[in-house]
């Protein structure tokens, strides 16, 4: 018998962690201090890519990355519609006509052949980014994007808030890391307590592009810089120039101690929600619960476990869980459809394949933490629901 309730994804603190954020409570500084170097450092290392620039969380990540591609009003960017809204509003931030793309019915990704209809139909230019978004914790094949993107001339920004420590196998047989930016030229974290990393909010930009990083820490502290190479001219040791409108996007010395010790643990963390993963799939194997695809070569990072059931049984299943204390989500709504979104001319009808996963989809929980009785629990009330 389970005594509290199960979410769909909880963080994990551990004592390393409360020890982490005392000393830099300790320390003389609560924010713009080492701590945040460290942290971008032992990312970037961890993901192998030149820089990484953290941030107040993952919305203000997307909307740098918009501002430093220098997205203006009217500029058009496709993304997916099965995504937390902010993929799309970061955008929209900075103007931008949001046109969404349908998804892949296996991977519920960006659909990269619908994609290329869309970038085919219209001049070279015409989009300034995509965004795809490794959903769930799934890679996208940023190789075949980075090709469309040269025939096409896009700039890629990967939303990959669902997927550090995933990783993908391109065709020279080399492992990618997400976020590694091998292919893309921008890719977004996000560090919210459902997340791998969780720093209460925060977020990560990385690129290999230095112009970039450039604009993304200039855009993070109100596009103030004190860098004798950048400035106009040099009053003394104070001065300093606002040469951009930027934004206060920063993160603290708290939440970097804090992201700094649990990225010691990402490794583990997906290693573990693989294995969780594993015992879901065999458990619903033969059963009408769709599992979620797995390929060769893939590491899913598995931030979400989201099966498929039909259409029929979806809420009846969601509400059995919750009388059962299993808090299965269903993530996400399609974005197309917000009434937000609708008042640019989008509806529901438009996004068939995503509109079809709306209907069917549950994300069980899935944590690094989640015991095995909380496992064997939620698997026993799916099964009994289903069955019936
Ligand atoms: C796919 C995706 N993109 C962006 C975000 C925004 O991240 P944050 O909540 O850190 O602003 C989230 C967060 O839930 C997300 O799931």
């Amino acid at each position: 018998m389970i005594e509290k309730p199960i979410s769909y994804g909880h963080q994990y603190i551990t004592e390393d962690d409360v020890q982490a954020v005392v000393a830099a409570l300790k320390s003389d500084y609560m924010t713009q201090g080492p701590l945040i170097g460290q942290f971008e450092r032992a990312f970037a290392s961890y993901l192998g890519v030149e820089f990484a620039c953290v941030v107040s969380n993952g919305t203000a990540a997307l909307h740098l990355c918009a501002m430093a591609l220098d997205i203006r009003p009217g500029d058009k960017i496709i993304t997916t519609p099965i995504t937390f809204v902010a993929s799309a509003n970061g955008f929209r931030y900075q103007g931008a006509e949001v046109v969404f793309c349908d998804i892949d019915p296996k991977t519920y990704l960006l659909d990269l052949d619908k994609l290329e209809t869309i970038l085919k139909a219209s001049p070279k230019g015409t989009y300034k980014a995509v965004v795809p978004v490794d959903f769930a914790g799934y890679p996208i094949d940023e190789e075949r994007l980075r090709k469309l993107a040269e025939v096409y001339g896009f700039s890629i920004v990967v939303d990959a808030c669902h997927a550090p420590g995933g990783s993908f196998t391109d065709s020279k047989g080399e492992t990618q890391m997400v976020g590694n930016c091998r292919y893309a030229d921008l890719t977004v974290f996000s560090f919210h307590p459902v997340k791998h990393i969780a720093t209460g909010e925060g977020g990560a930009v990385t690129t290999n592009r230095k112009d970039l990083y450039d604009k993304v820490a200039l855009f993070r502290t109100h596009g103030i810089t004190k860098d004798p190479e950048l400035l106009e001219k040099q009053d003394g040791g104070w001065y300093y120039e606002m040469q951009e409108l930027g934004y206060n996007y920063r993160i603290t010395e708290m939440q970097a101690a804090l992201g700094i010790s649990q990225l010691k643990r990402l490794n583990w963390s997906i290693e573990r929600r693989n294995e969780i993963a594993k015992k879901y799939d065999a458990a619903f194997e033969g059963t009408i619960v769709e599992t979620p695809y797995r390929q060769e070569g893939i590491v899913h990072a598995f931030h979400l476990y989201i099966v498929q059931v039909p259409a029929d049984k979806r809420k009846g299943l969601y509400d059995y869980l919750r009388t059962n204390m299993v808090y299965a989500q269903v993530l996400y709504i399609p974005a197309h459809t917000m009434p937000y979104y609708r008042q640019f001319g989008w509806k529901e009808g438009d996004m068939p394949v995503a509109e079809d996963y709306y209907t069917k989809c549950l994300a069980l929980p899935m944590f690094p933490t989640l015991s095995d009785e909380e496992q064997d629990w939620i698997i026993e009330k799916v099964k009994e629901y289903i069955t019936v």
